[in-house]
């Protein structure tokens, strides 16, 4: 990790105080007197001694901000500092974990080379209390604690996390430089001509992280395959001809998240008609950034995108009804089957998007929009991507020709965009008292 910055103390510090005052609410609030954190361990591969990539528990991971921290646990208790169980085996077959860096003088630090002691520091720290909660992915053991990942602390904990600190800002902006870095060096590959594969190569070494770093798996996919909607493979061969590309690519600074999406045309006057419908969804995504406040329904920002493609399809002559049909119809879910975004944070699809309040309740979305990951009403200090798409699905597509509603459509013009995949233009937004923050426009300006 790199030299801290005298801004980056301060700001984790501050973090640490908001931090420090919504765990003792949490933990008040749920009836516990103390909480156990427990960092995780990596899973390992079946019948193997191989361990999967690493990633620390979330809540741990919002207090010391590190990733590597197999096997560490913190200690948090309402009027005190929390106490960091560092694990740092003696071990010659990896390099073991270094001391964190930024959380030093703001807790208490136990190192510890042996988990057996660290368990035993752990439990005589836990019987001090009547009601000590542990959240973690592995079972404590015989920690003589109360609780283990109970709901209501959860689900405070979840609904908060949506808010977030101005060092949490802080890290979600670097994750985005590298994310962008990454997506100007993508766009250079397919110009030049590149394959899936180098491409992806290509995003990772400009954006300095190994494939494991990343938040999510880079979507790399040329023509058609930008109609699967979470496309995973990598072709090590360009194709004949490249027409489009959309690439789904993120960063990951100090576990916080960035999730980017860009698409583009091929030059050429073959690929114009879906250029023009590429400008069409850029111009639409920032036009619905704009109508983003407190006090707004997320759900009609969902509802509203539908509304747009429905005048997108129409305009570039897709349909063969108008637009308000198209919408009131639904057809324009065949062209967008996901919903329009989602938290984002120490998680890319961060939790607590269906919450209602901090005492749990969720808000589903609507029938008609199952994959809507968030149904909150938009506040200050929340994160959360905007990413309409308009796909050439042919799972989707040959139902709709198969069905009631087939007339509706211009089938001639929809089958030729066939070969283009689809279009997703994704950015990351921070809620401001009367508007947003577009992290991710910011760092591709800071670009030029
Ligand atoms: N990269 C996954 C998503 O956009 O939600
Ligand atoms: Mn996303
Ligand atoms: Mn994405």
């Amino acid at each position: 990790m790199s030299t801290l910055t005298d801004e980056q103390k301060n700001l984790y510090a501050g973090h640490l105080h908001e931090l420090t005052q919504r765990w003792e609410a949490a933990l008040a609030f749920a009836g516990f007197d103390a909480a156990i954190v427990a960092a995780g361990q990596p899973g390992e591969y079946f019948l193997d001694d191989q361990t999967t990539p690493f990633r620390p528990n979330p809540h741990f991971a919002q207090w010391v901000p590190e990733d590597d921290v197999a096997g560490s646990a913190l200690l948090i208790r309402p009027g005190e500092r929390p106490r960091l169980y560092f694990y740092q085996p003696a071990d010659y077959w990896h390099q073991p974990p270094q001391r964190p860096t930024l959380t030093g003088a703001h807790l208490d630090l136990e190192v510890c080379d042996d988990p057996a002691r660290l368990h035993e520091a752990l439990a005589s720290a836990a019987a001090q209390q009547n009601r000590t909660a542990f959240i973690g992915e592995q079972e404590p053991g015989n920690l003589p604690v109360f609780s283990v990942n109970p709901a209501l602390l959860l689900s405070h904990l979840h609904f908060h996390r949506a808010y977030k600190s101005a060092f949490e800002v802080h890290c979600m902006r670097a994750a985005t430089a590298l994310a962008v870095a990454g997506h100007r060096a993508a766009g250079d590959a397919f110009r030049a001509g590149g394959s899936e594969f180098e491409i992806h190569m290509a995003y990772l070494a400009a954006s300095r992280q190994t494939s494991d770093a990343l938040p999510y798996g880079n979507i790399v996919a040329l023509n058609e395959h930008g109609s699967v909607l979470h496309y995973q493979h990598y072709d090590r061969e360009p194709p004949d001809q490249s027409r489009s590309f959309l690439i789904d690519a993120g960063g990951r600074y100090r576990g916080y998240a960035a999730d980017i999406t860009r698409t583009y045309a091929a030059e050429g006057a073959e690929h114009e008609r879906f250029a023009a419908l590429v400008a069409a969804m850029d111009q639409a995504q920032q036009s619905m950034i704009l109508e983003i406040r407190p006090g707004v329904e997320y759900l009609k920002l969902h509802e509203d995108a539908h509304r747009r493609i429905a005048a997108i399809l129409s305009d570039h002559g897709l349909l063969r009804c108008s637009a308000e049909t198209a919408f009131d119809t639904g057809i324009t879910r065949t062209f967008l089957p996901h919903g329009l975004g989602h938290l984002i944070g120490l998680q890319t699809h961060d939790v607590g998007g269906l919450q209602v309040s901090p005492e749990g309740g969720h808000r589903a979305p609507p029938e008609q929009y199952p994959a809507l990951r968030l149904t909150r009403t938009i506040e200050e200090g929340q994160v959360f991507t905007i990413e309409p798409g308009l796909y050439f699905i042919p799972q989707l597509l040959d139902a709709l020709k198969d069905g009631d509603l087939s007339q509706l459509v211009h089938w001639e013009s929809v089958d030729a965009l066939r070969g283009y995949g689809g279009i997703r233009i994704e950015d990351n937004v921070l809620v401001t008292d009367n508007g947003t923050i577009n992290l991710t426009r910011d760092a591709f300006a800071g670009h030029e």
